[in-house]
């Protein structure tokens, strides 16, 4: 299981590269390592669970960010509704993405965005677009396209920056004008 400790930090430099793409058949160890980081992603969303193993809570992460320099990421999205008992999660494994195409509307999170490699509170907003088209690869080599909006819309692009050597803190505006051209979610 991933611990904590293994998601490097932000001072790390291999999180400023660019990670390369997949070549298929994907590698029993990638697989390997795509189920721990989504198990790790899924117990940081269960309180109890958090706590006991002292886990920031997290949506998504990216290969690289476990030190790995390979396209892909996965995201753990809670679904749960009203009428749901337990905690219910959606998972998603992206693999060798690229944006087919976007909205011009731009959104930021109010709340700021987080990254478990950032380990500070960081001040400012980070535009992203609020609709995405992505198309990728699943773990067996098919290609699909994806569309998302809205917070998976953020988590997604904020994740392909991952492999791309960017970090959110990298995207931080600060600048009251431009922040009202945007819409907060
Ligand atoms: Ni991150």
């Amino acid at each position: 299981m991933l611990k904590p400790e293994d998601i490097l930090d932000e001072v790390d430099k291999r999180l400023y590269k660019i990670s390369e793409e997949v070549k298929f058949p994907l590698p029993k160890e990638d697989k390997k390592k795509i189920k721990e980081m989504l198990d790790y992603l899924k117990k940081s969303q269960i309180e109890e669970i958090a706590e006991k193993l002292n886990l920031r809570p997290g949506m998504g992460l990216s290969a690289v960010q476990i030190g790995i320099l390979k396209r892909y990421f996965v995201i753990v999205e809670e679904i749960t509704t009203e009428k749901d008992k337990e905690q219910k999660f959606k998972n998603y494994i992206i693999i060798n993405p690229k944006i087919i195409s976007h909205s011009e509307e731009i959104i930021y999170s109010e709340v700021g965005e987080g990254c478990l490699s950032v380990n500070r509170d960081v001040e400012g907003i980070v535009p992203r677009y609020a609709r995405t088209t992505i198309e990728a690869y699943d773990e067996d080599g098919n290609k699909f396209e994806i569309r998302v909006r809205e917070e998976l819309s953020i988590a997604f692009q904020h994740e392909i920056d991952h492999l791309n050597g960017i970090l959110f803190t990298q995207r931080i505006i600060n600048d009251e004008q431009t922040k009202n051209t945007m819409r907060a979610i």
